[in-house]
Protein backbone atom coordinates (compact mmCIF):
# COMPACT_ATOMS: atom_id res chain seq x y z
CA UNK A 1 0.00 0.00 0.00
CA UNK A 2 1.38 3.20 -1.04
CA UNK A 3 1.49 5.55 2.24
CA UNK A 4 1.99 9.21 1.04
CA UNK A 5 4.66 11.17 3.26
CA UNK A 6 3.70 13.46 5.15
CA UNK A 7 5.87 17.45 6.43
CA UNK A 8 5.45 16.77 10.37
CA UNK A 9 4.01 14.47 13.32
CA UNK A 10 3.77 16.00 16.59
CA UNK A 11 3.06 13.28 19.21
CA UNK A 12 1.76 14.86 22.62
CA UNK A 13 1.71 12.47 25.49
CA UNK A 14 -1.35 12.86 27.59
CA UNK A 15 -1.26 10.14 29.69
CA UNK A 16 1.91 7.83 30.51
CA UNK A 17 2.87 5.57 33.77
CA UNK A 18 5.82 8.30 34.09
CA UNK A 19 5.76 12.27 34.93
CA UNK A 20 8.73 14.13 35.18
CA UNK A 21 8.77 17.34 35.88
CA UNK A 22 12.49 18.51 35.30
CA UNK A 23 13.36 16.24 32.15
CA UNK A 24 15.42 18.26 29.55
CA UNK A 25 14.48 18.81 26.00
CA UNK A 26 15.93 16.26 24.21
CA UNK A 27 16.25 16.08 19.92
CA UNK A 28 12.62 16.30 19.11
CA UNK A 29 11.82 15.95 22.61
CA UNK A 30 10.21 19.32 23.97
CA UNK A 31 9.34 19.16 27.79
CA UNK A 32 6.05 20.77 29.10
CA UNK A 33 6.37 24.27 29.84
CA UNK A 34 6.27 24.86 33.60
CA UNK A 35 3.61 27.00 34.84
CA UNK A 36 4.51 29.99 37.62
CA UNK A 37 2.07 28.12 40.32
CA UNK A 38 3.35 24.95 39.14
CA UNK A 39 1.48 22.86 41.96
CA UNK A 40 -1.63 23.65 40.17
CA UNK A 41 -1.33 22.35 36.98
CA UNK A 42 0.56 18.85 37.49
CA UNK A 43 0.30 16.25 35.49
CA UNK A 44 -0.73 13.01 36.70
CA UNK A 45 0.81 9.86 36.07
CA UNK A 46 -1.16 6.21 35.59
CA UNK A 47 -0.81 2.36 34.27
CA UNK A 48 -2.12 3.77 30.87
CA UNK A 49 -1.45 5.50 27.42
CA UNK A 50 -3.29 8.55 25.39
CA UNK A 51 -1.85 10.33 22.78
CA UNK A 52 -3.34 13.84 20.69
CA UNK A 53 -1.30 13.25 16.93
CA UNK A 54 -1.24 15.73 14.90
CA UNK A 55 0.44 15.01 11.50
CA UNK A 56 0.88 17.42 7.79
CA UNK A 57 0.75 16.57 4.76
CA UNK A 58 1.31 20.42 2.97
CA UNK A 59 -1.55 22.76 3.83
CA UNK A 60 -3.95 19.44 4.68
CA UNK A 61 -3.54 18.60 8.77
CA UNK A 62 -4.74 15.69 10.48
CA UNK A 63 -5.14 15.75 13.97
CA UNK A 64 -6.42 12.47 15.89
CA UNK A 65 -6.50 11.02 19.12
CA UNK A 66 -4.86 7.68 20.22
CA UNK A 67 -6.60 5.84 23.24
CA UNK A 68 -7.98 7.61 26.34
CA UNK A 69 -6.14 6.65 29.36
CA UNK A 70 -6.69 4.32 31.98
CA UNK A 71 -9.52 6.72 34.01
CA UNK A 72 -11.28 9.35 33.41
CA UNK A 73 -9.66 10.78 36.03
CA UNK A 74 -6.18 11.32 34.83
CA UNK A 75 -7.25 11.41 31.40
CA UNK A 76 -9.59 14.04 31.71
CA UNK A 77 -7.24 16.26 34.17
CA UNK A 78 -4.80 15.82 31.84
CA UNK A 79 -6.42 16.69 28.56
CA UNK A 80 -7.77 19.35 30.07
CA UNK A 81 -4.37 21.11 31.02
CA UNK A 82 -2.43 20.56 27.91
CA UNK A 83 -5.01 21.70 25.56
CA UNK A 84 -4.63 24.96 27.25
CA UNK A 85 -0.81 24.68 27.17
CA UNK A 86 -0.96 23.84 23.72
CA UNK A 87 -4.02 25.45 22.43
CA UNK A 88 -5.38 22.16 20.68
CA UNK A 89 -8.49 22.92 19.26
CA UNK A 90 -10.95 19.69 19.80
CA UNK A 91 -13.33 20.90 17.25
CA UNK A 92 -11.24 20.26 14.75
CA UNK A 93 -10.52 16.60 15.63
CA UNK A 94 -13.03 13.65 14.13
CA UNK A 95 -10.62 11.16 14.04
CA UNK A 96 -10.51 8.64 17.08
CA UNK A 97 -8.21 5.87 17.47
CA UNK A 98 -8.30 2.93 19.95
CA UNK A 99 -5.60 0.29 20.18
CA UNK A 100 -7.29 -1.99 21.64
CA UNK A 101 -9.90 -3.31 24.35
CA UNK A 102 -8.03 -3.04 27.60
CA UNK A 103 -9.12 -1.26 30.31
CA UNK A 104 -5.78 1.02 30.60
CA UNK A 105 -6.38 2.58 26.81
CA UNK A 106 -9.90 2.94 26.88
CA UNK A 107 -10.65 4.09 30.67
CA UNK A 108 -11.56 7.38 29.80
CA UNK A 109 -13.07 7.37 26.55
CA UNK A 110 -16.79 7.79 27.47
CA UNK A 111 -15.88 10.18 29.99
CA UNK A 112 -14.45 12.47 27.66
CA UNK A 113 -17.55 11.63 24.76
CA UNK A 114 -20.01 12.49 27.41
CA UNK A 115 -17.94 15.42 29.03
CA UNK A 116 -16.73 16.93 25.27
CA UNK A 117 -18.66 15.31 22.58
CA UNK A 118 -20.09 18.50 22.02
CA UNK A 119 -16.84 20.26 21.12
CA UNK A 120 -16.09 17.40 18.78
CA UNK A 121 -17.09 17.74 15.21
CA UNK A 122 -20.36 15.94 14.35
CA UNK A 123 -18.96 13.44 11.94
CA UNK A 124 -16.08 12.64 14.62
CA UNK A 125 -15.24 8.39 14.01
CA UNK A 126 -13.54 5.73 16.55
CA UNK A 127 -11.52 3.68 14.64
CA UNK A 128 -10.76 -0.03 16.34
CA UNK A 129 -10.03 -3.71 15.75
CA UNK A 130 -13.35 -5.65 14.99
CA UNK A 131 -12.50 -7.39 18.83
CA UNK A 132 -12.26 -4.07 20.64
CA UNK A 133 -15.45 -4.48 22.18
CA UNK A 134 -15.32 -8.05 23.81
CA UNK A 135 -14.99 -9.03 27.41
CA UNK A 136 -11.21 -9.44 28.39
CA UNK A 137 -9.44 -11.32 31.41
CA UNK A 138 -6.72 -12.39 33.03
CA UNK A 139 -6.98 -15.93 34.21
CA UNK A 140 -3.51 -16.77 36.18
CA UNK A 141 -3.75 -20.20 37.94
CA UNK A 142 -4.57 -20.11 41.39
CA UNK A 143 -5.04 -16.25 40.88
CA UNK A 144 -8.17 -14.41 41.01
CA UNK A 145 -9.26 -13.99 37.57
CA UNK A 146 -8.83 -10.15 36.91
CA UNK A 147 -11.22 -8.29 34.46
CA UNK A 148 -9.80 -6.45 31.57
CA UNK A 149 -12.75 -4.68 30.90
CA UNK A 150 -15.32 -4.43 28.23
CA UNK A 151 -15.69 -1.66 26.40
CA UNK A 152 -19.58 -0.34 25.66
CA UNK A 153 -20.45 -0.20 21.95
CA UNK A 154 -23.62 1.05 22.06
CA UNK A 155 -23.00 4.02 24.61
CA UNK A 156 -20.39 5.17 22.21
CA UNK A 157 -23.01 4.92 19.24
CA UNK A 158 -25.24 6.84 21.53
CA UNK A 159 -23.64 9.92 21.86
CA UNK A 160 -23.14 10.45 17.92
CA UNK A 161 -19.77 8.82 17.25
CA UNK A 162 -19.88 6.56 14.14
CA UNK A 163 -17.09 3.49 14.86
CA UNK A 164 -15.62 1.79 11.96
CA UNK A 165 -13.87 -1.23 12.48
CA UNK A 166 -10.91 -2.24 11.19
CA UNK A 167 -9.26 -5.11 9.83
CA UNK A 168 -6.89 -4.75 6.92
CA UNK A 169 -4.49 -1.87 7.20
CA UNK A 170 -6.36 1.34 6.05
CA UNK A 171 -5.72 5.01 5.10
CA UNK A 172 -6.40 8.08 7.47
CA UNK A 173 -7.08 11.06 5.25
CA UNK A 174 -3.97 10.03 3.34
CA UNK A 175 -1.43 10.75 5.96
CA UNK A 176 -1.82 8.22 8.89
CA UNK A 177 -2.16 3.84 8.24
CA UNK A 178 -3.79 2.05 10.70
CA UNK A 179 -1.51 -0.80 10.51
CA UNK A 180 -5.04 -3.14 10.27
CA UNK A 181 -4.37 -7.22 11.66
CA UNK A 182 -0.64 -7.32 12.68
CA UNK A 183 0.93 -10.69 11.49
CA UNK A 184 2.98 -12.48 14.06
CA UNK A 185 6.29 -13.46 12.36
CA UNK A 186 9.21 -13.86 15.52
CA UNK A 187 9.30 -16.71 18.01
CA UNK A 188 9.58 -14.84 21.22
CA UNK A 189 6.86 -12.22 20.84
CA UNK A 190 4.11 -14.60 22.37
CA UNK A 191 1.23 -13.72 23.99
CA UNK A 192 0.19 -16.02 27.42
CA UNK A 193 -2.47 -18.49 27.31
CA UNK A 194 -3.42 -16.28 30.95
CA UNK A 195 -5.41 -13.57 28.24
CA UNK A 196 -8.79 -14.78 27.84
CA UNK A 197 -11.30 -12.79 25.97
CA UNK A 198 -15.12 -14.08 25.41
CA UNK A 199 -15.70 -14.97 21.71
CA UNK A 200 -19.42 -15.54 21.39
CA UNK A 201 -19.78 -16.62 24.58
CA UNK A 202 -16.07 -19.05 24.62
CA UNK A 203 -13.34 -18.64 26.73
CA UNK A 204 -10.32 -18.39 24.44
CA UNK A 205 -6.58 -17.62 24.30
CA UNK A 206 -6.85 -13.76 23.49
CA UNK A 207 -4.11 -13.10 20.84
CA UNK A 208 -5.53 -10.13 20.53
CA UNK A 209 -5.94 -10.58 16.58
CA UNK A 210 -7.37 -6.62 16.42
CA UNK A 211 -4.73 -4.76 18.01
CA UNK A 212 -3.54 -1.79 16.45
CA UNK A 213 -0.79 0.42 15.55
CA UNK A 214 -0.38 3.63 13.63
CA UNK A 215 1.85 4.36 11.29
CA UNK A 216 3.43 7.48 9.64
CA UNK A 217 5.62 7.96 6.58
CA UNK A 218 7.62 10.80 7.67
CA UNK A 219 9.68 12.65 4.48
CA UNK A 220 12.94 11.87 3.71
CA UNK A 221 13.46 10.15 7.22
CA UNK A 222 11.19 6.59 6.99
CA UNK A 223 8.54 5.16 8.81
CA UNK A 224 7.24 6.37 12.04
CA UNK A 225 5.78 3.43 14.09
CA UNK A 226 3.35 4.15 17.17
CA UNK A 227 2.57 1.12 19.36
CA UNK A 228 -0.15 1.43 22.34
CA UNK A 229 0.72 -1.62 24.14
CA UNK A 230 2.15 -3.50 22.00
CA UNK A 231 1.03 -7.25 22.80
CA UNK A 232 1.62 -7.86 19.12
CA UNK A 233 4.74 -7.28 19.73
CA UNK A 234 6.84 -3.96 19.13
CA UNK A 235 9.02 -6.29 16.33
CA UNK A 236 6.15 -7.22 14.84
CA UNK A 237 4.66 -4.43 14.66
CA UNK A 238 7.64 -2.85 12.70
CA UNK A 239 7.82 -6.06 10.54
CA UNK A 240 4.08 -5.50 9.86
CA UNK A 241 4.68 -1.34 8.69
CA UNK A 242 7.39 -2.06 6.20
CA UNK A 243 6.15 -5.19 4.37
CA UNK A 244 2.38 -3.10 4.49
CA UNK A 245 4.25 -0.11 3.11
CA UNK A 246 6.79 -1.04 1.37
CA UNK A 247 9.01 1.45 3.42
CA UNK A 248 12.26 0.06 5.02
CA UNK A 249 14.04 3.01 6.74
CA UNK A 250 12.47 3.19 10.52
CA UNK A 251 12.58 6.73 11.87
CA UNK A 252 10.72 6.18 14.90
CA UNK A 253 9.54 3.84 17.52
CA UNK A 254 7.10 5.08 20.24
CA UNK A 255 4.86 3.66 22.16
CA UNK A 256 4.19 0.68 24.73
CA UNK A 257 6.50 -2.25 24.14
CA UNK A 258 4.68 -4.68 26.76
CA UNK A 259 7.84 -6.19 28.06
CA UNK A 260 7.84 -4.89 31.77
CA UNK A 261 8.13 -8.30 33.98
CA UNK A 262 8.93 -10.62 30.81
CA UNK A 263 11.64 -12.68 30.72
CA UNK A 264 15.17 -11.52 30.06
CA UNK A 265 15.78 -13.51 26.73
CA UNK A 266 12.25 -12.37 25.59
CA UNK A 267 13.69 -8.53 26.25
CA UNK A 268 17.28 -9.15 25.10
CA UNK A 269 15.52 -11.07 21.63
CA UNK A 270 13.35 -7.72 21.63
CA UNK A 271 16.36 -5.32 22.15
CA UNK A 272 18.55 -6.84 19.20
CA UNK A 273 15.85 -6.66 16.65
CA UNK A 274 14.58 -3.17 17.86
CA UNK A 275 18.41 -1.78 17.53
CA UNK A 276 18.61 -3.68 14.43
CA UNK A 277 16.07 -1.95 12.30
CA UNK A 278 18.21 0.93 12.97
CA UNK A 279 15.85 3.74 14.14
CA UNK A 280 16.73 7.25 14.76
CA UNK A 281 14.65 7.59 17.87
CA UNK A 282 13.13 4.93 20.31
CA UNK A 283 10.23 6.20 22.61
CA UNK A 284 10.06 3.63 25.42
CA UNK A 285 6.46 4.31 27.45
CA UNK A 286 3.63 2.74 29.22
CA UNK A 287 3.92 -1.02 29.60
CA UNK A 288 7.78 -1.04 27.98
CA UNK A 289 8.98 -1.57 32.03
CA UNK A 290 12.51 -0.12 33.05
CA UNK A 291 14.66 -3.42 32.43
CA UNK A 292 13.85 -3.06 28.76
CA UNK A 293 14.44 0.56 28.93
CA UNK A 294 17.80 -0.06 30.63
CA UNK A 295 19.14 -2.43 28.06
CA UNK A 296 18.20 -0.04 25.18
CA UNK A 297 19.85 2.25 26.79
CA UNK A 298 22.78 0.78 27.31
CA UNK A 299 22.78 -0.75 23.18
CA UNK A 300 22.06 2.98 22.20
CA UNK A 301 21.99 5.51 24.50
CA UNK A 302 21.59 7.95 21.61
CA UNK A 303 18.79 6.68 20.32
CA UNK A 304 16.83 6.49 23.18
CA UNK A 305 14.32 9.18 24.52
CA UNK A 306 12.77 8.92 27.99
CA UNK A 307 9.28 10.02 27.99
CA UNK A 308 7.05 12.22 30.92
CA UNK A 309 3.11 12.53 30.69
CA UNK A 310 3.19 16.20 28.36
CA UNK A 311 6.01 15.63 26.36
CA UNK A 312 5.72 17.11 22.82
CA UNK A 313 7.47 14.91 20.12
CA UNK A 314 8.05 17.63 17.12
CA UNK A 315 9.19 15.38 14.11
CA UNK A 316 9.66 17.14 10.79
CA UNK A 317 10.90 16.11 7.53
CA UNK A 318 14.54 15.36 6.60
FE1 LIG B 1 -1.58 -1.23 28.03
Amino acid sequence: MNLPEVDRIRITSVVDNFVDLLLRDEGPARRRPRRERVFEGCLCAEHGLAELVESSRGTEVLPLMFDFGASPLVFLHNLDLLVQDYGVDLGAIRTMVLSHGHWDHFGGLLAFLRQHRESLPEQAHLYAGEDAFLARWQAAPRQPRRDMGMLDQAAIEALGVGIVKVREPQLLSGQALLSGEIARRTSYEVIPSTMRVDRDGEDIHDELPGEQSIVYHLRGKGLVVLTACGHAGVVNTVMHAREVTGVEEVHAIIGGFHLSGAPQDRIQSTVDDLIGFDPDIIVPMHCTGIETIDALRERAPEKVIFNSAGTRYELTAG
